[in-house]
């Protein structure tokens, strides 16, 4: 599977990391910047991860800022995506195997390295199960991005 990897200047310490890890399970990365720690906006790697999805190019995604939140907020824009912030290896797993999270967002500032890593393990083996309550609600995900771009809700 190809993970399309992106960060602000507050994930940037992790990115090699979590890429190394991702390729040592058998995956492939598309790297998305940022390329340094200089200071950036969360939302540009957020966005540039969810085209690259859309796009095909990707699969899933892996996001990295300080807390998680800004970029998981930013990333859940996007129409078809489904990222969360996780900080512990259940989530990392049932949040695919459940709700087809397709971006796992983690805060480089909150959970050590060694964390990162295994929530990154637990994220890139688990699948969606394709059980019927499980497509239900995802398809109510799907109905709720298409009344907001309907314009159903203002
Ligand atoms: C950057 O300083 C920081 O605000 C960002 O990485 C993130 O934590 C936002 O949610």
């Amino acid at each position: 599977m190809r993970f399309a990897l992106g960060c602000d200047h507050g994930g940037f310490s992790l990115k090699q990391r979590v890429a190394a890890v991702v390729i040592a399970a058998g995956h492939e990365v598309v790297d998305c910047g940022t390329d340094s720690d200089c200071s950036v906006d969360y939302p540009d790697f957020a966005r540039k991860v969810g085209e690259t999805i859309l796009a095909h190019r990707a699969e899933r995604g892996i996001l990295l800022c300080g807390s998680g939140v800004g970029i998981s907020v930013a990333a859940n824009k996007i129409p078809g995506i489904r990222a969360g912030v996780c900080h512990d290896t259940y989530s990392a797993h049932q949040g695919v195997e459940h709700d087809d999270m397709n971006v796992l967002c983690i805060g480089a500032r909150i959970v050590g390295e060694e964390v990162a890593v295994e929530l990154v393990r637990a994220f890139v083996s688990a699948k969606f199960t394709n059980e019927e309550r499980h497509l239900r609600r995802l398809n109510k995900l799907r109905q709720i991005e298409q009344d907001a771009l309907a314009g159903k809700f203002s």
